[in-house]
């Protein structure tokens, strides 16, 4: 593969906004400031402790950074976009608990802990997703800045990038393995299991800041590829990563035996694939007015990343 001569570990990060969206994330209780509602809730900790449990884990929030590095790119303030990007993590984190259960991928580490249902149980686990996904619809509604069409907006982006035509349909296609049809049936399996969500950043930066047309259809085209990218090399990862560096478990893929671009075209190709995805995202910034350093640092990390 051709990749580029600097490491993961060379690659800049928007860490700026990274810590912004952890110190959002760390404020999230999701309690209630309503008085008889605080009563009704009593009892629920448990269910806040395994949704704080898996969100507060350290993931890499490169959906929320992207989010973020978009909005300033098209000349807004990353605060004004901070309650949509956190609630996109909430969504990509209650994915992910659903995602490690055993009647899914049945794996028990995740961001360097034990899942979601190992320490809390299936049933809380489940909960616990469901939790989330409201939880972030709420955080939009609630706090997102902006008029109502904004925040509507907003809300169509996230749960059109979550429902069948997202990730919960990318989720079904995947266990049915709808990828092994062909190769472009695996490209459209990952293009709406990882795709969408990642797409959904950028295009709550999009509602925000409404470009013009041309950036609008460059930002659109970078996202898919971003997207697409993203998943190649998890796929990738699951091979040739460690446990350590990742915080899950690798080789879960092959041992389950997962349709992803490994199994499917062979590490060679799945590493080339990943680099012709990555220098079409490239392009596609290439093309844009604004300040684009921070995008196309998060692209080169999500080529070169080894976590
Ligand atoms: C893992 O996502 C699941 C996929 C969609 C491939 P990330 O690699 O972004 O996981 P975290 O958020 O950093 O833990
Ligand atoms: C997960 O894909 C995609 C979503 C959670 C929507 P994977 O199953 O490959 O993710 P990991 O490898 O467990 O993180
Ligand atoms: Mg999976
Ligand atoms: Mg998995
Ligand atoms: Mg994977």
């Amino acid at each position: 593969m051709p990749r580029p001569s600097v490491t993961e570990a060379e690659t800049p990060y928007p860490e700026h906004l990274r810590d912004m969206v952890e110190e959002y994330l760390e404020g999230l209780t999701f309690s209630s400031s309503d008085h008889l509602e605080l009563q009704e809730m009593a009892g629920t900790e448990g269910l806040v402790d395994a949704m704080r449990h898996s969100l507060l884990a350290g993931g890499k929030r490169i959906r929320p950074v992207l989010a973020l590095a978009t909005a300033e790119s098209l000349g807004q303030r990353a605060e004004d976009l901070l309650p949509a990007a956190a609630a996109i993590e909430l969504v990509h984190t209650y994915s992910l608990i659903h995602d490690d259960l055993p009647a899914m991928d049945d794996d028990d580490l995740r961001r360097g802990r034990p899942t979601c249902h190992v320490l809390f149980g299936e049933d809380t686990a489940i909960l616990a997703g469901d939790a989330l996904f409201a939880e972030a619809v709420q955080l939009v509604a609630e706090h997102q800045p902006g008029s109502a069409e904004t925040r509507v907006g907003i809300l169509r982006e996230i749960s059109r990038a979550t429902g069948v035509a997202g990730m919960v349909g990318g989720q079904y296609l995947d266990l049915k393995d709808a990828g092994q049809e062909s190769p472009d049936a695996l490209r459209r399996v990952h293009a709406l299991k990882t795709g969408r969500l990642m797409s959904c950043a950028v295009h709550c930066a999009l509602v925000l800041a409404r470009p013009e047309p041309a950036v609008d259809t460059a930002l659109r085209r970078f996202a898919r590829e971003l997207g697409l990218l993203f998943q190649i090399v998890d796929d990738i990862l699951d091979v040739e990563g460690s446990e350590e560096d990742l915080g899950k478990a690798v080789g879960a893929d092959a041992r389950q035996g997962k349709i992803t671009y490994v199994s499917v075209h062979g590490i060679a190709e799945a590493r080339r694939l990943a680099g012709e995805a990555h220098g079409r995202a490239l392009a596609c910034l290439s093309a844009l007015p604004g300040p684009t350093g921070d995008l196309v640092d998060i692209t080169d990390l999500t080529y070169l990343r080894q976590h």
